[in-house]
């Protein structure tokens, strides 16, 4: 066994302005949640870190529409959010909130650092000035035709549709958000990070980053190729951090500075409770941090907030920054405002977390945008989960039960077959690992799907139904390998649906056995002659037509397309 490896794991801190939906889900939860509980399989030293974002307009945009102060908004959602990834099993080492205090000091810490070695710098800016709202407007208080893509509409910080990074000042038609009128220019003065200095020693290290994503490489190279310039690190605005400064009155530190020093804040707050060192994570070459996000973060995770860790020194930064493409609802956006999203508790008093868990990995937009059907959740569900993998579950248990009196055969003589699906069981458990470790998440999967199909191919071909009356000891044996991969197919299930392997663990008799069952030695965990099973259940029920139909009325939107 090779020494431990050592993994700081992020997902995005979603803002605490509404409830997280699948799409959200898709692209920066489920991946690092799969990631990380494979890597804790494997025996590794892994932290998983996230938690809300709790400043910037996103918020206070938000306070406006539901009559609430920023504060209630963020006490409101945040543990809304917390509880939705409760329901999707996500397993975060800490969940923390940008509005803490330890959070506020550290960011102006950082804040100040860079300051001190001229890496923050004070400059006068045009910004938007709305004379109605009496108020600067940065941020998404302007929206205009996207100057990248010309979607129309475009928040004033990234574009929906494309993710680039706008200036504000190229919007043609800029508007405020708040009152639709026209804005006037005004001079303030900001301090800002100095990207420009920051560049040389960025491109060194990016130089090195050959084997990412191609969505993340190239949004980075085009933004190093057109030379990267100071970039506004305050606001003009009054929910936030204030800058520490003493001619920074009414000024908050820029929403997208601080809140990636959210990972480091919550990171403090894990090791406080656990007894650890966090700087054995932060500040120690080993570490391996991986950033997951979706597409419209990519670039403040591989340039901003890398700028900001070399700037500092002594920190890590990324090894990897897998983004995910956007994950659409029936071909047009999930959106909790318009309505456009599953309402969750109804969804998992149904389903359970399962099924979605298995279809939106399934389906993840891992090289370009996917989306979630109805249909396709139906049609996985039945067909995957019910028809091949239950099924398989269910067959080797039920027999066992049936015909041996509920304990694992003797296995006696094996056939060349039975040799083959035993070795089977290790080459496929270090294919879907080397897999989750290049973040392939879907091959990963349909590796997993493919093996259960061997499986129950396997148990075709042995007929253990008409073994049974003409050769026991054969029979035997093929129900002893079957309960074998049973076990297997139960342990690599785990990242994926670790519900659903809780459960086939509490069916084989086994849930002693789950801590025990390390990834690395996939292919030699047996459940030993005579082992007594538990009781077999149905472990995924078929979903109906009219469910589906049912699903698909309630879609607002009208994009429904019709299955
Ligand atoms: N709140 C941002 C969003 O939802 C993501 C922030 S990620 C962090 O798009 F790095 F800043 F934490
Ligand atoms: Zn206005």
């Amino acid at each position: 066994m090779g020494a431990k490896r050592r993994f700081l794991v992020t997902s995005a801190l979603p803002y605490a302005n509404g409830p997280i939906h699948f799409g959200h889900v898709a692209g920066a939860y489920l991946p690092a949640d799969i990631f990380v509980r494979y890597l804790r399989l494997m025996g590794e030293d892994v932290v998983y870190i996230c938690g809300t974002d709790e400043h910037g307009v996103a918020v206070t945009i938000t306070a406006l529409h539901e009559g609430l102060t920023p504060q209630a908004v963020t006490d409101k959602y945040h543990p809304v959010i917390y509880d939705l990834f409760k329901k999707f099993e996500i397993s975060f080492d800490n969940f923390s909130r940008t509005s803490r205090l330890p959070h506020h000091k550290l960011s102006q810490e950082f804040f100040l650092a860079l300051e001190g070695k001229g890496l923050i710098t004070k400059a006068s800016e045009k910004q938007y000035y709305c004379p109605n709202d009496r108020m600067f407007l940065p941020d998404r208080y302007i929206s205009g035709t996207c100057p990248q893509c010309g979607q129309p509409n475009a928040r004033g910080d990234e574009c929906p549709r494309c993710g680039s990074w706008i200036d504000q000042m190229r919007f043609t038609d800029p508007r405020c958000t708040l009152c639709g009128g026209v804005p006037e220019v005004r001079d303030t003065e900001h301090w800002f990070l100095r990207l420009d200095l920051l560049q040389p020693r960025l491109e060194e290290w990016f130089s090195e980053k050959q084997d990412w994503k191609s969505n993340v490489r190239t949004a980075a190279l085009a933004m190093l190729k057109e030379g990267l310039k100071p970039r506004a690190v305050t606001r003009d605005l009054s929910w936030g951090i204030p800058v520490p400064l003493s001619d920074a009155a009414g000024k908050v530190i820029y929403v997208w500075f601080e809140a990636p020093i959210g990972y480091i804040s919550s990171t403090i707050e894990w090791a406080e409770k656990n007894g650890k060192n966090w700087k054995d994570y932060w500040c120690n070459n080993e570490t391996k941090l991986v950033h997951f996000i979706g597409k419209d973060n990519i670039v403040f995770h591989a340039l901003v907030f890398p700028a900001t860790l070399l700037g500092m020194e002594g920190y890590i930064l990324p090894e990897n920054v897998p983004a995910n493409e956007f994950y659409n609802y029936e071909s047009s956006k999930f959106s909790t405002s318009e309505k456009r999203y599953v309402e969750p508790e109804r969804f998992f008093a149904r389903y359970g977390s399962d099924v979605i868990r298995y279809v939106i990995t399934a389906t993840m937009p891992e090289t370009q945008d996917s989306e979630f059907r109805w249909k396709d959740f139906q049609t996985r569900n039945n067909s995957e989960l019910a028809d091949t993998l239950g099924n398989f579950i269910n067959r080797v248990l039920s027999f066992i039960v049936k015909n041996f009196e509920a304990k694992i055969p003797h296995p006696g003589t094996l056939t060349a077959r039975d040799e083959e699906m035993l070795a089977l069981r290790g080459s496929i458990t270090s294919r879907i690992g080397a897999e989750i470790e290049r973040y392939a998440f879907r091959k990963a999967l349909e590796e997993y799907m493919g093996f259960a199909r061997e499986c129950n191919r396997y148990f075709d071909e042995r007929a253990p139904w008409k073994s049974m009356k003409t050769n026991i000891s054969d029979c035997a044996a093929a129900m002893y390998v079957s309960a074998q991969l049973v076990l297997c197919l139960s342990a690599i299930m785990r990242p994926f649906m670790p519900n659903a392997a809780g459960r086939v663990f509490a069916m084989l008799g086994a849930s002693a056995l789950l801590c025990d069952l390390d990834w690395a030695k996939g292919g030699e965990h047996l459940l030993p002659p005579d082992w007594p099973l538990g009781k077999p259940e149905v472990l995924f029920t078929k979903i109906e037509d009219a469910a589906i139909r049912e699903e698909l009325s309630g879609l607002a939107g009208g994009t429904a397309s019709h299955v």
